[in-house]
């Protein structure tokens, strides 16, 4: 499969502008680059600080699957963005995986994925958006919401060279997971994972859970064990690790 560039100096956010493209018909595989967003945006509501300087690109792909399987793609970005960032860095930085899809260096966030996707009867995918932001020379100052970028962790690199090795890793997973399903991607995941074992808080939308991060399951959910050692399957909602 391939990928159609569509280069931008700045657009408002270029998850929004996939959606367009898409609504116009666009095909699967195109990636929409800017150099900076006057309205970047973060999951739940949030604000994407998008000055020139870091990535902000977003993946137009039309799976022939339904919502609930197209939703996992989030783990295949994730480790693709992750190993990215290894990369670029000469193997100086290991990103861990946050999930469901942010990325880690020593606690601070360096890259969010945004996924956001359509669908014609409510089941099967019409398209997904995966806009994926990294922090290449500058991260926003939030105490609430430690942050660094690659600059700041002492491995400068150009934008490009994030969004082309980004890109290959796709290219690299994208046939595995066409192949072979979930499985070697949550695998690579868990590899990466941050806060396994550790003590993780739920805030669902009914009710907190508070236990121990054990895992990913078989579609993607995290998997939270209470002290009584009931388990918790979690596939929505803010989870804090401790
Ligand atoms: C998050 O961690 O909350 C997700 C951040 C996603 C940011 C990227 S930048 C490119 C794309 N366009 C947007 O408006 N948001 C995503």
């Amino acid at each position: 499969e391939g990928f159609y560039l569509h280069e931008l100096d700045v657009i408002d956010s270029t998850n929004d502008e996939a959606k367009r493209l898409a609504d116009k018909g666009a095909q699967s595989g195109a990636l929409i680059w800017a150099r900076q967003q006057t309205t970047g945006r973060g999951r739940r509501g949030r604000a994407w600080s998008s000055p020139v300087g870091n990535l902000y690109s977003s993946l137009l792909l039309r799976p022939d699957c339904p919502l609930f399987e197209a939703a996992k793609l989030t783990f295949l970005i994730a480790v693709a963005m992750a190993e990215a960032i290894e990369m670029v860095s000469g193997n100086q930085i290991r990103p861990d995986c946050k999930w469901p899809n942010d990325l880690m260096v020593n606690g601070r966030k360096i890259s969010g994925i945004l996924l956001e996707s359509a669908s014609n009867d409510g089941t099967q995918t019409d398209y997904l958006v995966i806009g994926a932001g990294v922090n290449v020379a500058f991260y926003p100052d939030d105490a609430e919401r430690p942050a660094t970028s690659l600059a700041a962790l002492g491995a400068p690199t150009s934008v490009k060279d994030v969004l082309q090795t980004y890109v290959a890793r796709i290219a690299h997973w994208l046939p595995i997971w066409e192949a072979q399903g979930f499985a070697p991607i949550r695998e690579a995941w868990l590899t990466r994972a941050y806060g396994v074992g550790e003590p993780v808080i739920a805030r669902l939308t009914q009710r907190t859970l508070e236990g121990t991060f054990v895992g990913l399951d078989d579609d993607g959910a995290l998997v939270l064990r209470e002290t009584d050692g009931t388990e918790h399957r979690i596939g929505a909602g803010e989870v804090f690790f401790k």
